[in-house]
């Protein structure tokens, strides 16, 4: 897939005006969780020091980026369609560099050159810095590659450049990788060791969103409540840290603490937790912080203990009871969402009932529900065998996703007759005269426009609802504003 410089020059002359060196367009488009959308956000950001502003047009790009993911079979099809359409592209374009990024580039390496003829640039999630010494290496007509895990990076030091942004909620990211080693999961074996970022940087970058007008910030991490800073390093290597490290060390309650108090106007959200780290201590912070949003997306993956310990979730479906009850007492008001596996595994029908019954205890508000995907090289997929039948785990899954619906209506029809807080984010997909937003609890509400703007938070009573939406009236301004 080598080109000559020859065969670059004349693709390029073909097309393209000459440029100036400092006018390059970069298309950058992410796939998957929310930590690719915020990496993208860096990407952009080292390349716009290399001259690269970007665009929406795909057809104008002199780079094309995918930011992909591995986490389900799915979810790399996606992808790999994607790359028919660069293709279709570049045949129009023929001066058009393509690149790969994220997790799909560090699970197969260069195994994506060879098997995607279109693809220039491979790039794994911690090699970022490195784009423009790769991108030159393209330029100069090779293929280029970096999928080298890093101990320590966390970009802490990139101020990201915001794309696609309504201006009013933005993704900060805390920590990188994941140490758990869940046995069906790819991303620790994507994203590598699991690092935290220094606490000063994150304040820095909130604050810097709230002087840009920002009204609400999502904290990432893939693991958040083991978000842990003691001056750099790993976590697992904390137990070396000096006695000056401990005592200031920083731990999740911690920074969210630090967070809210920064930015008291600032609603703070935050995401994933895992059961298995959560302590009360953060459920504290937000119980004490106004600006802490009630709301925790717990994934809790299966409801039966044998299929937990299956997948090396270190709790039992009665420590998750604990949790939650504990979340209920403290938080009386908090939204609760999940994530769940239907089919691991040697999941049988009483493991999967094991699920129905725990989703009844928690009546959880909304949640990510998947069919089990075998993942190449995880522990799962070399030590069991995938033996649930496709039927069945759509089976499973569909009762997942009935039983889901219904606690979703029954939760947000208890909303209906109250006054709930809305950060006014966009126009409303379904009519133009009404506004969309989210309230505390992360339930998306609408209602008329009147003479409120997006970034407004606006008291709104609840009239109406359908499963997953409250519908309202605006009654007024809220004091956050
Ligand atoms: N860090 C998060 C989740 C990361 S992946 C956590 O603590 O849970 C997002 C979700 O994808 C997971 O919660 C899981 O429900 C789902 N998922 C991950 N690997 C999967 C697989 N092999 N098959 C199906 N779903 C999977
Ligand atoms: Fe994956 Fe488990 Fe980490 S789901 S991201 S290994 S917490």
């Amino acid at each position: 897939m080598e080109k000559t410089i020859d065969e670059k020059k004349q693709g390029n002359s073909l097309v393209m005006e000459p440029k100036a060196a400092n006018s390059r367009k970069l298309f950058i488009e992410s796939y998957g969780c929310a930590m690719n959308f915020s990496d993208s956000e860096i990407v952009a950001s080292i390349l716009s020091k290399e001259g690269f502003n970007t665009t929406q047009k795909l057809e104008e790009a002199d780079l094309v980026l995918v930011n992909t993911c591995s986490i389900r079979d799915k979810a790399e099809q996606t992808v790999r369609k994607r790359l028919e359409k660069y293709n279709a592209v570049k045949r129009i374009n023929p001066g058009m560099k393509v690149g790969v990024l994220g997790c799909m580039a560090e699970r197969l390496k260069d195994k994506f050159l060879e098997e995607e003829k279109i693809v220039d640039l491979v790039v794994g999630p911690d090699a970022y810095k490195d784009l423009p010494n790769l991108i030159s290496e393209v330029e100069e007509g090779r293929d280029a590659i970096n999928v080298i895990l890093s101990k320590e990076e966390t970009y802490g030091d990139i101020s990201p450049v915001r794309l696609q942004t309504n201006g009013v909620s933005a993704f900060v990211s805390i920590t990188r990788g994941c140490d758990n080693m869940c046995t069906f999961c790819v991303v620790p074996f994507t994203r590598g060791r699991e690092r935290s970022r220094d606490p000063q940087s994150i304040v820095e970058e909130v604050n810097d969103l709230a002087a840009k007008g920002y009204k609400e910030i999502t904290l990432l991490g893939q693991n958040v409540d083991s978000y842990l800073w003691y001056g750099g390093g790993l976590k697992k290597d904390f137990k070396n840290a000096t006695e000056i490290q401990k005592a200031t060390a920083t731990n999740f309650a911690a920074l969210l603490k630090l967070v809210a108090e920064a930015q008291p106007k600032m609603r703070i959200r935050f995401s994933t937790s895992n059961p298995q780290d959560m302590t009360l201590d953060v459920i504290e912070a937000m119980a004490k912080h106004r600006n802490i949003c009630n709301y925790i997306h717990l994934p809790v993956q299966s409801g039966s203990d044998r299929i937990l310990k299956k997948m090396n979730r270190l709790h039992t479906r009665e420590e998750y009871f604990t949790l939650i009850d504990n979340i209920k007492k403290m938080i009386p008001n908090c939204g609760i969402s999940h994530d769940l596996i239907a089919g691991f595994p040697t999941e049988t029908e009483e493991d999967h009932q094991d699920t129905l019954s725990l989703m009844e205890y928690v009546k959880y508000d909304f949640g990510y529900m998947f069919t089990y995907s075998e993942r190449p090289g995880t522990m799962a997929e070399r030590k069991l065998e995938d033996d649930v039948p496709e039927k069945v785990k759509k089976r499973r899954l569909q009762e997942i996703v009935d039983l889901q619906q219904k606690h979703s209506r029954r939760n947000t029809k208890q909303a209906v007759g109250t006054v709930v807080e809305v950060l006014i984010e966009k126009e409303s997909k379904k009519s133009d005269a009404h506004w969309s937003g989210r309230n505390e609890r992360n339930t998306v509400t609408v209602f008329p426009k009147e003479n409120y703007k997006i970034g407004d938070f606006v008291n709104v009573k609840i009239n109406d609802c359908t499963s997953a939406t409250l519908i309202g009236e605006p009654i007024g301004y809220s004091d956050n504003n």
